[in-house]
């Protein structure tokens, strides 16, 4: 059994006036211990889906469709008992702004055991806070922060104290969402490599959720490249990002310079998103793809595997034709 199992997940939201079809027809598998990028565009339906599988939407206002199996249970039709049980301490989340999740007025120590109370309220006062020391020094911050305010934090320590609190039960998942994108880049590469450490020591898996390629490739074993709500192509990161098979992966690829070939013109792709408040006829990507026939206006690609779990949305590949040729 997997440790998480998303199949044909699809979520809506219903404003006012319209539905934005934010993520449509989703799947993709996490193993215990794996690494799993999810990469695209902003607006491409990313956090929606991690939002969605953790049951952190404003339910009012989505509709969701397919499961999402944790340890072969469906988040999407547990109670909120049930959830609450997992939640935190199965999978958690860090986000971008990390400073969002923590009031401005507490100690980030005592913030921290108030939370790691609400699981354990029996446990004595002495104990928590060891654990929440513990934790600190697990994410590389000194003793004082215990004492510090958030504002007090630079953004790295904020991030380094997100980090704490989503491991501070011990969850076999955690979903970072662009959790080091606001970060300057030695920051970042440093608690990037200290998550990898992490998560090898505690086994945990991780779902990577960027618009970054290079984050992907140097901290993912498998990448889910989306665009418009849809999985265009997937597969382990040495072949994804080696020799792409998707017109849009190339194109995400092309828009990063490259660390070691010559310098050239960043060859971004032209265009915008498509109104995802309308439903598609063809391929999303259609309008902006260089390679695109009729079919590709009139009928949906289906992502279908190549083998070696290397999935393609493309009617160009399903025809038998290369992009890289
Ligand atoms: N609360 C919301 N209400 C309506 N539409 C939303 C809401 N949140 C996100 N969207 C829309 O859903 C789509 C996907 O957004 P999002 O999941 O944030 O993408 P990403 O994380 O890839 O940037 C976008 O078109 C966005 O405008
Ligand atoms: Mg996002």
């Amino acid at each position: 059994m997997s440790l998480l199992e998303i199949k044909n997940v699809s979520i809506n939201y219903h404003t006012n006036d319209k539905t934005v079809y934010a993520v449509q027809d989703v799947s993709l598998t996490v193993e215990e211990e794996d690494s799993v990028g999810i990469v695209g565009e902003s607006g491409s339906g990313k956090s929606t889906l991690a939002m969605g599988i953790l049951r952190l939407l404003p339910e009012n206002i989505i509709e969701t469709s397919g499961e999402a199996l944790l340890n072969g249970e469906d988040i999407f039709t547990m109670s909120t008992e049930e959830l609450q049980k997992v939640r935190w301490t199965q999978m958690s989340v860090v986000f971008q702004k990390a400073m969002n999740a923590l009031s401005p007025v507490h100690r980030i120590g005592k913030q921290m055991e108030d939370i790691y109370r609400v699981h354990y309220p029996d446990e004595p006062k002495e104990n928590i806070t060891k654990r929440i020391y513990d934790l600190l020094k697990l994410v590389n911050l000194s003793d004082r922060v215990y004492m510090s305010y958030p504002h007090e934090l630079s953004g790295g320590m904020m991030q380094r104290v997100a980090i704490a609190l989503a491991l501070i039960f011990e969850p076999k998942l955690l979903i970072m969402d662009e959790a080091t994108t606001a970060l300057d880049v030695v920051t970042q590469t440093q608690i990037l490599n200290e998550i990898m450490q992490l998560e090898k020591n505690m086994k945990i898996a991780r779902i990577m959720i960027t618009h970054d390629m290079s984050v992907v490739a140097s901290t993912c074993k498998k990448v889910v490249v989306m665009y418009a709500g849809r999985v265009m192509e997937e597969g382990k990161v040495e072949n994804v990002l080696v020799t792409p098979q998707h017109p849009y992966t190339k194109g995400l690829l092309n828009s990063f310079p490259s660390f070691t070939g010559e310098k050239t013109n960043l060859k971004g792709i032209e265009g915008n998103l498509p109104d995802m408040s309308i439903y598609p006829t063809g391929c999303v990507f259609a309008d902006r793809c260089p390679f695109a026939k009729e079919r590709c206006h009139k009928e949906i690609p289906q992502l279908k595997d190549y083998g070696d779990n290397w999935k393609v949305a493309c009617f160009l590949k399903e025809e038998g034709g290369n992009i890289n040729e």
